[in-house]
């Protein structure tokens, strides 16, 4: 059984409340405020709440009050106030101090009972719930130092840069590949399949948040066993079928294997991101042997990776006021800049037609 602490001067009330309560919990009693304090610095971690007088001997219910808010127990332990006292500003005073209930006397015996329980479960599952929190962020904190412990391994070791450099040169196998292709849509059709090529190498700490993330070892055969974005290269198209003509002349290529595809552009992702997605298989040429290397390609028009770099700013952000309005507002531009892309292609599609 739980376990009360009656803090009460007058010997009837405090027989009153045992008699009330006794059948639920294990009641202690206390005839003054500084036994209250006492008892309760013994069974601070017992006790599920407070039934307290106001006006009582050697300290008072607010002494009491202001003393357990000190000792940090009020956040923990839910204190009722019983007092005869009609004022308003009182009661307030009490609220302010932080005590959960103000019941007031002469009390009737179901309403201190309903209190009393509607008291002790609000304060228990806000305790799960505080206790999860901490858990869940000392959990957070250990793998923050398993990342970090496991990202400066990861920079010393030589196999682990050899691999980066790699990685490197596949990305920049994939982004000749694709200037080849600019020059020659340049030279033929008189424009530019695509606007601009961003390229980057995933960091040791991103890397190793990764594998521990999805429970991978943390060697260099595991990453690139496991991992197929290490190597990322972005497209940046103007229009929405140079984007898929890229994409099919690249594949096209009779050295490069398609891995995974993942078209968010047919079917957007519920937040309204739309962009290609290829997982390619490159090989690059070293001085003694030819070894395949995945790269993950991204195409995107210049509107999409406009919106998907806003959208990436609120995913990292934590605390962002109202960020259920930005998401959706965001998902209504996502839309608008889908149909916006076709339009500009219809526009462009009218002016190549009218120019023959
Ligand atoms: P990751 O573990 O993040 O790599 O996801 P995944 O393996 O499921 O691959 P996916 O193809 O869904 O996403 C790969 C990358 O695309 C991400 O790392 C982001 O760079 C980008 N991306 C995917 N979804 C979103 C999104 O909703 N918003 C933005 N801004 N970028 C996204
Ligand atoms: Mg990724």
């Amino acid at each position: 059984m739980q376990k009360i602490l009656v803090a009460e001067d007058s010997e009837l009330n405090r027989e009153l409340l045992c008699e009330i309560l006794k059948e639920e919990y294990v009641v202690e009693t206390a005839g003054d405020g500084r036994q209250a304090l006492e008892t309760l610095a013994l069974h601070t971690g017992e006790t599920a709440a407070v039934l307290l007088d106001l006006h009582m001997p050697k300290l008072d219910g607010f002494a009491v009050l202001k003393e357990m808010r000190k000792k940090g127990w009020l956040g923990r332990i839910p204190v009722l106030v019983i007092s005869s006292e009609p004022a308003v500003a009182v009661e307030n005073q009490c609220f302010d101090l932080g005590v959960s209930d103000f019941i007031h006397k002469p009390f009737e015996s179901s309403i201190v009972k309903n209190r009393v329980r509607n008291a002790i479960e609000l304060f228990t599952c806000k305790n799960q719930l505080e206790q999860k929190v901490e858990e869940q962020a000392q959990k957070l904190e250990r793998q923050y130092e398993i990342i970090q412990r496991q990202a400066k391994k990861l920079r010393e070791a030589k196999p682990f840069n050899r691999l980066m450099t790699e990685y490197t040169s596949a990305i920049m196998e994939v982004e000749t590949k694709l200037k080849v292709l600019n020059a020659e849509f340049s030279q033929e059709y008189n424009r530019n399949p695509f606007e601009s090529i961003k390229t980057r190498l995933k960091s040791p700490e991103s890397i190793s948040e990764k594998l521990e993330r999805k429970g991978f070892p943390f060697t260099v055969e595991s990453i690139q066993e496991n991992l197929t974005d290490v190597a990322g290269v972005r497209v940046i198209c103007s229009f929405p079928d140079d984007i898929y003509r890229l994409a099919d002349l690249l594949t096209g290529q009779d050295d490069i294997v398609l891995i995974r595809k993942k078209d968010y552009i047919q079917n957007p992702k519920p937040n309204g991101y739309r962009s290609l997605h290829l997982i390619l298989s490159v090989p690059i040429f070293l001085s003694n042997e030819k070894k395949y290397m995945n790269v993950e390609v991204q195409f995107r028009t210049i509107a999409m990776d406009f919106w998907a770099s806003l959208e990436h700013k609120l995913k990292y952000k934590r605390n962002v006021n109202e960020a259920d309005e930005i998401v959706s507002q965001l998902k209504m531009c996502a839309d608008s800049i889908e149909r916006l892309d076709y339009q500009m292609q219809e526009i462009r599609n009218r002016i190549d037609r009218s120019r023959c």
